[in-house]
């Protein structure tokens, strides 16, 4: 996701500078943990920040289960975005965060989640992402919250590349249909963060808002697209059920998220997922 910003964000008439914990081979980057509220302060009183998009997270959601990690996870999901609150809430500027749709899942539904639904997470990776959202918003900081999910693009791990490999390499394979969402190229929201900020739609706008791309799937129906799209005709993709797979964590069976409102206050065009997709594999090539 902090890729796809440096991307979108080149040419913009703001200033944009790029921070993360460690060096970043071959992009320009500002070190900075943001787990130490000192250190944000001094970032932000030095380079007078105005805005901060926060796309750092853990985001291991099976990792986020072992018990020895949750207080890393809590630290980062949580203690983090609410210490960017509070140093944006000193200098009243503005924190965009993202979260996840995995703030929903523990209550068994089947229409678009909307931004004022209860969360009920069914992992610590969601619920320390809630435990996040929260802590922002007691700050009393102006802010942005998007919820997303089933994130890929051209960089980093993701289950586009992960399918990629593992369709070009088995003769077959057997992935869930049971989980039901909608994947995002990080880049289209990537766009509609900067075009919001860019263009200052924040402003009388703060609050949570839903970005998926459009449209619904399974994970299996979007393996599916990925060996289509890559040319893929060889390896024999299956439909299975989650218990197939044993895992430490229980995904959410539904989390569609409904659009309405991000669609509505900021005029944005959502691009739909299978279109989004093809465009991100094109860039991958
Ligand atoms: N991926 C998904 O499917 C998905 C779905 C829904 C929502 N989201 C949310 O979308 C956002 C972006 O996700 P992503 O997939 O782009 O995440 P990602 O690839 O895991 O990137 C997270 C980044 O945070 C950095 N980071 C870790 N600890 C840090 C610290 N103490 N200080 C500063 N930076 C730190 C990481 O650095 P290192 O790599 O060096 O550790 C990494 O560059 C997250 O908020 C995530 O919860 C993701």
């Amino acid at each position: 996701m902090g890729n796809e910003m440096r991307i979108v964000t080149k040419g913009s008439k703001d200033h944009y500078i790029f921070t993360d914990v460690v060096e970043v081979e071959g992009q320009e980057t500002t070190i900075l943990d943001i787990t130490n509220l000192d250190s944000i302060r001094k970032i932000v009183s030095e380079k007078d920040i105005k805005a901060i998009v926060n796309c750092a997270a853990w985001t291991n959601v099976d990792g986020a289960e072992a018990p020895e990690k949750y207080e890393l996870v809590e630290l980062l999901n949580a203690k983090a975005p609410e210490n960017l609150a509070i140093a944006m809430k000193e200098v009243n500027g503005l924190l965009i965060h993202i979260s996840t749709d995995y703030v929903f899942g523990g209550d068994p539904y089947n229409t678009p989640c909307k931004e004022d639904q209860k969360g009920t997470p069914t992992g610590v990776y969601g619920l320390t992402k809630l435990h996040g959202e929260q802590a922002i918003q007691n700050t009393g900081v102006d802010y942005l919250i998007f919820r997303t999910a089933w994130l890929y693009s051209e960089f980093g791990k993701n289950f586009v590349k992960t399918m990629l490999n593992l369709t070009a390499t088995k003769p077959q394979l057997k992935v869930v249909f049971d989980q039901v969402g909608t994947p995002t190229y990080a880049y289209d929201l990537a766009a509609a963060i900067f075009d919001i900020v860019e263009n200052r739609k924040y402003i009388g706008n703060t609050g949570i808002y839903h970005y998926s791309n459009e449209g619904v799937c399974s994970w299996f129906d979007f393996t599916k697209m990925i060996a289509e799209y890559s040319g893929q005709t060889t390896c024999n993709i299956q439909p299975c059920h989650s218990d197939e797979f044993p895992s430490p964590v229980k995904r959410p069976a539904f989390s569609v998220l409904d659009k309405t409102k991000v669609k509505d206050t900021f005029g944005i065009k959502v691009p739909y997922w299978t279109d989004s997709l093809r465009k991100c594999m094109s860039n991958m090539k």
